[in-house]
């Protein structure tokens, strides 16, 4: 998501699927087609296996994932990114190590284990961040990584109307708190606070603040 943020609206009567295919469907395109900044960073070092991208949207974080060899399977309530998504893995000839799943995380529960689970932006509507961020903990398999991005209460995109909604977002210290990624479970390998600049949907430049944490499952649940 480093270009192409999107307007939120309030929309807690409808569904998931209902509020995000209607952002979907705003415009041609949402984000910038290139994959997260902190994704990049963290998940670059890592050894591939499997992968969990939770609220993948178009896809980029999925098909880079899948160009670096992960296994990917590629969660996200919007028929209409996964369309988009599905598209743009064709175009950058990564469809055999993707599975797309039309899923609302509020009714989803993992069925397997995965050795990466990225949760990037995945600031719901209509669902409370911690319910869904602990789907992406409950995803990962002893000696696998959690990594969740999220946009920092203190440097949210100007152009969006997202600071009328600050329970929306999270430091990442919240995070850690708030999941129970701790000790002896969890081994904390990145709690910070990142500053990158961004480009708006119209063009403009932006200095954002992004949540990142990254851990390792040293035991089962
Ligand atoms: C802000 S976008 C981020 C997309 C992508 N991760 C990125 O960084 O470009 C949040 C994504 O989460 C998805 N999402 C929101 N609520 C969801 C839910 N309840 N179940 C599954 N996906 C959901 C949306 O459809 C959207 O694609």
């Amino acid at each position: 998501m480093t270009e192409h943020e999107h307007r939120e609206d309030n929309d807690s009567n409808a569904s998931a699927a209902h509020v995000w295919d209607e952002k979907y469907r705003s415009r041609a395109r949402i984000w910038s087609g290139e994959p997260n900044p902190q994704l990049i960073a963290e998940a670059a070092p890592l050894p591939p296996g499997t992968a969990l991208d939770l609220g993948c949207g178009e896809g980029a974080d999925a098909i880079w994932l899948a160009s670096r060899g992960w296994k990917v399977t590629a969660l996200d309530v919007s028929a209409v990114a996964l369309e988009r998504a599905k598209a743009h893995a064709q175009e950058r000839g990564q469809v055999g190590n993707i599975t797309w799943v039309q899923q609302d995380l509020a009714t989803w529960v993992p069925g397997e284990l995965f050795d990466l689970v990225t949760a990037q932006f995945l600031h719901s509507t209509v669902m409370p961040w911690q319910q869904a961020l602990q789907l992406a903990a409950a995803a990962v398999r002893t000696g696998g990584a959690l990594l969740i991005v999220g946009h920092h209460p203190d440097g949210l995109p100007p152009w969006s109307e997202h600071h009328n909604h600050a329970e929306r977002f999270y430091t990442a210290e919240q995070l850690a708190d708030e999941l129970g990624i701790e000790a002896p479970e969890w081994r904390l390998d990145v709690v910070a606070t990142r500053h990158r600049s961004a480009t708006g949907p119209d063009g403009e430049a932006a200095a954002l603040t992004d949540a990142v944490l990254r851990a390792t499952r040293l035991a089962a649940h």
